[in-house]
């Protein structure tokens, strides 16, 4: 295990080596130059640690905690100390990637300072770097809020998790030719407010690459297509710890869960067998 270093520099068999920061202002330079940017959730310093050395760019403390690691059927009831919780856990991690943390659920909705009180929280307490705000228009004056005050904003349209009650279940969006024209409104209206990036979750390949090539900032998809700047999975699910709970567009890179259930398996053997 890698002791806990100053973020900026560690030790490798004595040598020191220089890591740089990812900044909000690399990755809009990452989109110019045309250059993809990997995301990935994190949900604690283990991970965070395993995925920061393997070179991921944004690391995502997302409220999908709840549904992943805390048992719960939705996002919805995932509150503001559990997310400060898991960010700061993160934050001591990392050392290279850009930390973004989730506004939960009503933590944003209800007034734009409280939103960013809220915020605030996620910064200082929770040491990220920036955090994501679910919706277009009606949010977009919050966004200008944290924005003016210095904090930065990744939006996130087209499957918004903690709308699912509305949304009638977890299903792609932006289907309809006025469900696409809204959501590329939303789009301009959030880079209008100053969000560093956008998140596109969910929706036809074809939307998301126009709304890519409309916008300057990048634009990240999950179940979006391939043409957007960037990619953001759920770790658990591209690793294959999830099992059905997967949605049908997360990737599988490792078959983990079975792996695990087998070193397990071999591990109570040993112990049964008095080895
Ligand atoms: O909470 C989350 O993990 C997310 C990603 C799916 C984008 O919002």
């Amino acid at each position: 295990m890698w002791p806990a270093l100053r973020a900026g520099s560690f030790e490798i068999m004595s040598e020191r080596v220089k890591i740089k920061r990812v900044r909000v202002t690399d990755l809009k330079a990452m989109k110019r130059r045309g250059e993809k940017i990997a995301m990935l959730t994190a949900y604690d310093a283990l991970l965070a640690r395993l995925l920061d050395r393997a070179g991921i760019d944004i690391l995502l403390v997302g409220d999908s905690v709840g549904m992943v690691l805390l048992g719960y059927e939705t996002t919805i009831p995932v509150t503001l100390d559990a997310m400060i919780h898991h960010t700061r856990a993160v934050s001591r991690g990392v050392h290279r990637a850009l930390v973004v943390a989730d506004m939960p659920f009503l933590t944003y909705q209800t007034g734009a300072l409280k939103a960013l009180a809220n915020a605030g929280r996620l910064i200082q307490e929770g040491g990220a770097h920036a955090v994501k705000i679910e919706g277009g228009k009606p949010v977009a004056k919050t966004v200008r809020r944290l924005v003016d005050a210095g904090i930065p904003v990744m939006g996130h349209l087209g499957l918004t998790p903690q709308a699912v009650n509305q949304l009638g279940g977890f299903r792609r969006q932006a289907t309809t030719k006025e469900d696409a024209d809204r959501l590329t409104a939303d789009a301009r209206a959030l880079q209008d407010a100053g969000v560093f990036a956008l998140v596109l979750e969910s929706i036809p390949a074809d939307l998301a690459k126009a709304v890519t090539a409309g916008l300057s900032i990048p634009v990240i998809g999950i179940g979006a297509g391939p043409h957007c700047d960037g990619q953001v999975l759920v770790t658990h699910d591209m690793l294959g710890l999830t099992g059905d709970a997967a949605p049908p567009f997360a990737r599988k890179f490792a078959e983990l869960e079975n792996a695990i259930i087998d070193a397990v398996k071999n591990y109570a053997k040993e112990v049964r067998d008095g080895r």
